[in-house]
This record gives structure tokens, sequence and C-alpha cells, in this order.
């Protein structure tokens, strides 16, 4: 028979007021209901033990009374909120007192005291909850947890171990029959603290309310562990900070072990081998709605489903760098460097070492408050070689299984680094990590972009758990796509000719008002290379855009399409084109923007006495694939910061008047903050060209592609312009966006030719493939893919869906989940407004799609 035992461990921030303990009853109240019997482990309230560790300090200065005071109001107040009478804390509340008394006069503390008064944040909070609980009519048992966990001697030493103790990790019949024989359905007991061999109080490091639940579940072999907690599980980033971050429905022990040791926050590393070595379940939910499912982590995990589970980035490491030239070969001396470190109390986290260098990591919070350590930890390395810190850094760790068998399909990654040093790699001998340390600033932008591509991109992603943004954000930006309520009128467009293009112009329209909208913007330039169809030309030219084009011939047919379109409403933005294009361009009067010194240096009549602008490349790349990247050393595109000088002399020399400047950093951004570095990059220069009245700050502003993304936010971009705006308000800002207009507005439409089932692998085969929309064969980009004509049938079918083109690569996406689907359903291709038709082919000498434009009347 199953053991009845479970274990449910609230954290700080689960027990903080009311609601959380109306949440708390009910799980309690479930478990019953389904024959368990829980014994609950409660953590202080949050910022409590943070608070009892500054009352000690206070004491020591004999200054602690308004801290005590404090502490005494927030558990009254959680009395108040709780209806249950705070009388409840006068004993303890005075016990406090007089321990800090005692520290005042002896002006320190030590372990053991340190011990016991941390032990009051947990015994103060289970004295509440055990009253709200019984006043809920829960039949439960208030047990002091000194009384149940009894730690170890810590071996070869005579010191009793106050502050980081062990226990014994084996079951506990004694125990367990204590337990049983109480007789009520539920316990409640405290985390983090437990008494030694003496009777004394100890605690179990900070963070031990975890340890003490696996504890309590291997030593009454309970059916399973649950932490409680402020977020629904473990998911592939901290949510947080990438809120298209996952769910991690299930992981093995190894992978949560590594996620939580890599700095996740949300479950204490020690905990989770206790509960492995037993294999017992350990489950991780959200206090706030306990229905959600969680994550749950037993043995067998979910290995398949994704290689990278999970990135994690750890502030605050220090790398100290130790040369070792002169050592080459001298046997001992690691061991010499490692005991400077033991000596220093410090541990060493990452390694890497090569002939001439030793790299560590140590958390640099141990030594960023304190000089003088640090000073005496490099004084005595510099004994045996020449030690130089580097920091402030932070270690972004990729987690998953058999990564040196990934390693190899995900060389790519590489590439998000770009310009950006790596100051330590190391993969971890368990195979399960891979951690880079890189500047402490550049941490959050990388971890993101690696998130797009190792997580975001692989479609099996979608199966792992709902993103949180999907599930905790403003949904109604979820809004259903145009393409959903109109099923109907598509099915009529695509039986008249198919595969076709639809673009709907409202969708259009909309976007374009929401651009328009932004106030610290000055003029919007439609980037016609996304989409030059001429009805959402003429569209977009009613609505007051200007255009930015290419090459000649988009200005030329412009010009012809829309005869009253003023050439100042025009940008010219050629790449290497030849030098007659920029004459032609000069003379219509339309903005030339010049991205080489090539051109300046070498034609300088051409631009003599104009006004130009100059394309700057402002050293990085962003965007989707690194082909859409236009920043960087790598990328051909504009003038390195560093030849400004160069240009602004040839500028002086021949009189060009150079009255802007421009950036455009990449494709596909949904960062709100990239425009304004971009504008910050921009004004930096600003010295070398007087004459600027303008910044062009590109175009790039994304659109989300598939469930789980974040929409870009127009109001942040245009807040964050706001304060460009405010240190230079002569400064105009210009934006020349192409897919944010009409990515979404337009959809592919094609019919079901064949379909096949190959091994495990279904494909199902439509009219036209990358001929029509080369973009996930390019660059790997993901199309919502619906069958339109069974929109509400049940999706029970996972199938590639394929083109006619003779390539393996002529897959418009891979494992989909799609209805029974047939030989004459319509496909519908979803966000494929932008760069579809334009960038089609007839390889094959298949005609790609036609286009149909869905007024909005
Ligand atoms: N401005 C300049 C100078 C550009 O090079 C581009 C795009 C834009 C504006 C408009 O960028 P947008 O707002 O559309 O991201 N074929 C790729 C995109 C290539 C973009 C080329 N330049 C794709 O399908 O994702």
């Amino acid at each position: 028979m199953q053991n009845p035992w479970i274990v449910v461990k609230f954290g700080g921030t689960s027990v903080k007021d009311r609601a959380c303990w109306d949440n708390i009853a009910t799980i309690i109240n479930n478990h019953i209901a389904a024959g368990k019997h829980p014994l609950v482990v409660c953590s202080a309230p949050s910022q409590v033990s943070d608070k009892l560790e500054q009352l000690i300090e206070a004491a020591v200065q004999k200054n602690y009374s308004d801290l005590l005071q404090e502490i005494n109001e927030i558990y009254r107040n959680l009395a108040q909120t709780l209806s249950v009478h705070s009388e409840l804390l006068v004993k303890d509340f005075s016990c406090l007192q007089q321990l800090c008394e005692g520290i005042s006069l002896l002006g320190e503390a030590s372990p053991r005291v340190w011990a016991k008064i941390m032990s009051f944040g947990e015994l103060l909070l289970t004295r509440l909850g055990y009253e709200f609980l019984c006043k809920q009519n829960i039949d439960i048992n208030w047990q002091n947890a000194r009384e149940l966990l009894v730690s170890k001697d810590v071996f070869g030493s005579n010191q009793a171990d106050y502050l980081t103790a062990i226990c014994s990790d084996q079951y506990d019949a004694e125990l367990d029959s204590k337990l049983r024989n109480l007789t009520t359905n539920a316990i409640i007991t405290q985390g983090f603290i437990a008494r030694n061999q003496h009777g004394e109080t100890v605690l179990l490091g900070r963070g031990g309310s975890d340890t003490s639940a696996a504890y309590f579940s291997v030593k009454l072999n309970a059916s399973a562990c649950e932490i409680w907690t402020d977020v629904a599980g473990l998911y592939t980033a901290n949510p947080y900070v990438i809120p298209e971050a996952r769910l991690l429905k299930k992981l093995d022990y190894a992978e949560a072990q590594e996620i939580a040791s890599a700095g996740a926050n949300v479950l204490h590393p020690n905990s989770i081998p206790l509960l492995q070595v037993n294999n017992i379940p350990l489950h991780v939910k959200l206090t706030q709605q306990p229905g959600k499912e969680g994550t749950l982590i037993t043995a067998e995990g979910d290995n398949n489903i994704l290689p990278i589970k999970s990135i994690i980035i750890q502030y605050h490491v220090l790398l100290i760098s130790i040369d070792t030239i002169s050592m080459w070969k001298q046997a001992g001396f690691l061991a010499d460097v490692f005991g400077v470190f033991k000596q220093h109390g410090l541990s060493v986290d990452l390694i890497s070492t090569s002939e001439s260098n030793v790299t560590v990591s140590l958390d640099h919070l141990i030594l960023s408050d304190n000089n003088r350590a640090l000073d005496a930890l490099l004084a005595e390395l510099n004994g045996i070689s020449n030690a130089k810190p580097i920091g402030p850094c932070a270690s972004i760790s990729l987690i998953g299984h058999n990564i040196r068998s990934v390693l190899p399909h995900t060389s790519y990654l590489f590439e998000v680094f770009a310009a950006q040093k790596i100051h330590l790699l190391s993969l971890a001998s368990n195979d399960l990590n891979l951690t880079f340390v890189v500047d402490e600033d550049q941490a959050e932008r990388l971890a993101k972009k690696l998130h797009v591509m190792l997580i975001e991109q692989n479609p099996n992603a979608l199966f792992i758990g709902k993103s949180w943004f999907e599930e905790y954000c403003d949904v109604k930006k979820l809004e259903i796509p145009w393409w959903q309520q109109q099923p109907e009128a598509l099915l009529q467009i695509a039986s008249e000719q198919s595969p076709v293009y639809v673009y709907y112009e409202a969708v259009i329209n909309a976007a374009a008002e929401r651009l328009q909208a932004c106030d610290q913007i000055g003029q919007i330039f439609y980037a016609m290379k996304a989409n030059p169809n001429p009805d959402i030309l003429r569209s977009l030219f009613q609505l007051g855009l200007g255009f930015e084009c290419v090459s000649l011939q988009e200005v030329k047919y412009l010009l012809e399409l829309l005869p009253d379109l003023q050439p100042q409403y025009i940008l010219f933005t050629p790449n290497f084109a030849p030098k007659d294009e920029y004459k032609v361009a000069l003379d219509l009067g339309v903005n030339v923007i010049v991205d080489n010194i090539y051109p300046l240096k070498f034609w300088p009549e051409l631009f003599a006495n104009r006004n130009i602008l100059i394309r700057i490349d402002p050293g990085y790349g962003e965007g989707h694939h690194k082909y859409v990247c236009t920043g960087g050393t790598e990328s051909k595109f504009g003038i390195p910061l560093n030849d400004l000088p160069i240009v602004a002399d040839i500028a002086t020399e021949n009189n060009m008047h150079i009255i802007g400047l421009h950036a455009h950093s990449g494709s596909g951004i949904l960062q709100a903050d990239a425009w304004q570095q971009l504008a910050l990059t921009l004004t930096s220069c600003l010295e070398y060209f007087p004459e600027v009245k303008i910044i062009n700050l590109g175009g790039g502003l994304g659109v989300v592609e598939k469930p789980g993304q974040q929409p870009l936010s127009l109001i942040s971009v245009n807040d964050s312009l706001k304060h460009v705006k405010i240190a230079y308000p002569k400064l105009q800002i210009w934006l020349e966006p192409g897919r944010y207009l009409v990515a979404s507005a337009g959809v592919l439409l094609a019919r079901v030719t064949q379909v096949k089932h190959k091994g495990d692998v279904n494909f199902v085969g439509i009219e036209t493939g990358m001929n029509s929309l080369i973009r996930p064969a390019l660059y790997g980009s993901y199309h919502e893919i619906v069958n339109l004509s069974k929109l509400d049938a049940p999706k029970t079918m996972l199938a590639n869906i394929v083109g006619p083109i003779c390539e393996t690569g002529d897959v418009l996406g891979y494992s989909r989940l799609l209805p029974v689907t047939e030989e004459g359903d319509v496909l519908l291709i979803a966000t494929t407004g932008a760069y579809g038709h334009c960038m089609s082919s007839s390889y094959n000498m298949r005609q790609p799609a036609i286009e149909y434009f869905l007024n909005t009347e």
C-alpha cells in the first residue's frame, strides 16, 4: 500500500497573507479528501529571515528595538488578516527580546544564538498558521520541527555546525509511527530548523526549508513532496526576464538539480538528491493557483522533447584569471592555487585551464563588498603567479541532457556572442550543463537571443508547456487573428485561384495607425522591400507614410505608381550599388543614405554641396536570424564607428552636408529598447557631424509569429525614445519599418495535393512550397499553419507540411498539429504578408502564388 504521507512545503511568498493561507487551506483539504496525510512545512514570510539577520547585527550594535518592533508588526498584521489572536506571539517575542538583549550586552552573537534567533521566523509563522487552519475546521496538529529532525555530528569536527547542519537521509520508522500516532488528518511544522544531538537549535542553511521538506519526505517515505511557491514551476528561463519562457512540465532529477544549481532560485539544490535517492516525486506548484499543473520531477523526466531545456543567468560572478606560464609542467601548481582559495574560505564554481592560464569563477557577492578580502586573496595568489580579477560577470548556463551530442547541431549558437567576449566556457563533466561567462551587462540580451534560437524556434517547444506570457500576461494582446474570423471569405478566394497570398487592408491600416500614434517619431517610411504590392503601397501612401527603397527600381516604381508622392518622402538606402544609381537618386531629389566610405572618397563630386544621410554600423546586429542581422564586422552594412572621423574629414573637404545619421541593426526584433539603444549610439556620433538634424533608427520591428511570443510594445518603444528626445529636442527621429506594417496582414492559401506516411513521419503536400515562401527554408522561420477547410475539427495528426519543389528543404512547417487532412483541403500559412511573395521565385518553373488584396469595405 502506498504511504499516505505527502509533504507540502510553502515558501516565504506563499505564507505572507490571507489569500495565501486560504489557498493553503484548500490545498490541505484537497489532499485530505484524496486520502493523503499532509505534513505541512512552512518557511518564514518573505524578508523575515533577512530582517532577523539584520536584527542580530543591530543587537550587536545595541540598537535593535526598532527592527524588533518592525518584525513584530509583520506578524501582528498577519495575525489580524488571518483573524487569529496576536497574543499567540507574545511569549516568542519576549524570548526574542531577551536573546537580543544578551547579544547587546556581550557585543557579539555566537552561531548558537544566531541559529536560535533565526528559528523564530518559522516558529512564529506556524503558530499563526496552525490557529488559522484549525479555524477552517482542519483537523491538524502543530509540531516543533526540533522535536522531529535531528542533525548529524559533523565528521571529524568537534564543533557543532549551527548554521548549515545536515540530517540523516534514511527512512525513520520511529518518526513515522510518532506522527501516525497523533491521529490528526494533517500536521504543521517549520522548515529550516532542526536540533542537534545536544538538543540545541540548528539551521539547515539559507533556503533550507526545501531541504527540510526533502528530509521529512525521506524520513516518512512520503508518496510525494510538493514545493508550493510563487512561480508555476521550473521554466525554460526566468519568466520575469524572458516572458516567452515555457513551463517545463516534466523533468528528471538530474536536470532539475542542474537548473536549481545554475541559479534558477525556485528550488534549493540540496533538496533534490535526497528525493532522487529515494525515488520520491517532487512537484513544484503555484500557491496562488493550486489547479495549475506545475513541474513534476521524477526519475523519468521528458528527455526527448528539447535538447536544451533551460537557460539560466547567474549574476555577480567574479573571475580570477591566473597566468601560469612560468609554472608550465610544474607538479602541484594547481594544488597550491586551490589551497589559497580554501584558506580564504572561497568555493570555486567553474574552472577552465590551459597550459598558460587557469581561470576560476567565484560568487562575486562574497567579495564585492569586501575589497580587503579580494585584495588579500589576490596578494596571496600573486605570490604564486600573476592573478587578476575579471568582473562583474554573469554566467549563462544551457541545461539539457547529453549536451555533448547536442553541440555539433548547435554550433550556430556561438554566433549569438558575435562581438561579445566569452571570458570562460565550461562544459560540465556530467554532460548536463554548458556555461558561458560574459560581461554582466550583456547577459540578459545574450540569454534572450539564445532562448529564441534554442527554445522558441524549436517546434517541439510548443509541446512542453505554455509560455509564461500566454498563461499570465494580458490575453487581450493574443487576439484572435483576422483570418480566423473570416474563413468563408478566404475559402471563396482560394476556390477561384490558388495558391494565393491574401492581404487584408484593415490589418495594415491598424498597424500604420499604431505607428503613427507614436509621438516621438517624426516620420515613418515603409520599407517597401517587405511587400511592394501596389495596393499596399497606395494604402500606406494615403495614410501619409513615406517609403524606404533599396534599389533605383523601387524608387522609380513608386514614382510611377504614386505620381503625387514628393521625393522628400522617399529614402534611398542602397548597399554596394553602382555609382550612377546614386547620381540618379540625388537628381530625383530623394533622401540618399550612404553606407560606405567608398562612394564618399572616390566619387566625392556626386555628393559635394548635397544633403545626405550616412548609415552607421552600431557594432552589433540583432534579429530573428543571422542573415538578417545587419551590424557588426561580419555584416556588409554600414560605416564602422571607428571610421567616422575620416567621413567627417571627407565631408568637410568636399562640402558635403551630412544632415542625418542612420542605423538598422536587423529585422524581426521584439525587444522594445532596441531602438533607444540605436539612438544612443547615433547621438554619441553627433560630435563629428554638426549639421545632423535627423536620426533614422531603421526598421526591424518584429511581429508575433508563433504562440507564446510577446508582442513588441510600441508604447514602450515610444516611451524609450522620449528620453532621447528630451536630451536632443532638435533631432527628428525617423523609422523605416517593413514587416511590422504588413506581416500579420498576409496569409498564403494552398491546396493539399497528396498525403504520405513514411515510418513515423506524416507528410502533407501542398501545391506550392519554397517557390512561394522561402522563409522557412532560408531562415528556419516559423509560420503558423492551419487547415482552413477544417478549422474547427480536432487536431489529431502531426505532420510536416511540404511543397512540390525538388529540394529536401522544401518544408513549410515541421511537426505541425492538423486535423485529419485530405487532398483538396485548403491550408493557410499565417503571417506571410512580409517577405513572402516578394522573395518568391519560379524555381522548377513552378509559378509562385498570386496575390489578392482584400479591401476593408
Ligand atoms: N531598413 C533597412 C535599411 C533594412 O535593411 C530593412 C530590411 C528595413 C528597414 C525593414 O526591416 P523590417 O522592419 O521589415 O524588419 N527577408 C528577411 C528580412 C530582411 C530585411 C532586410 N532589410 C525576412 O524574411 O525576415
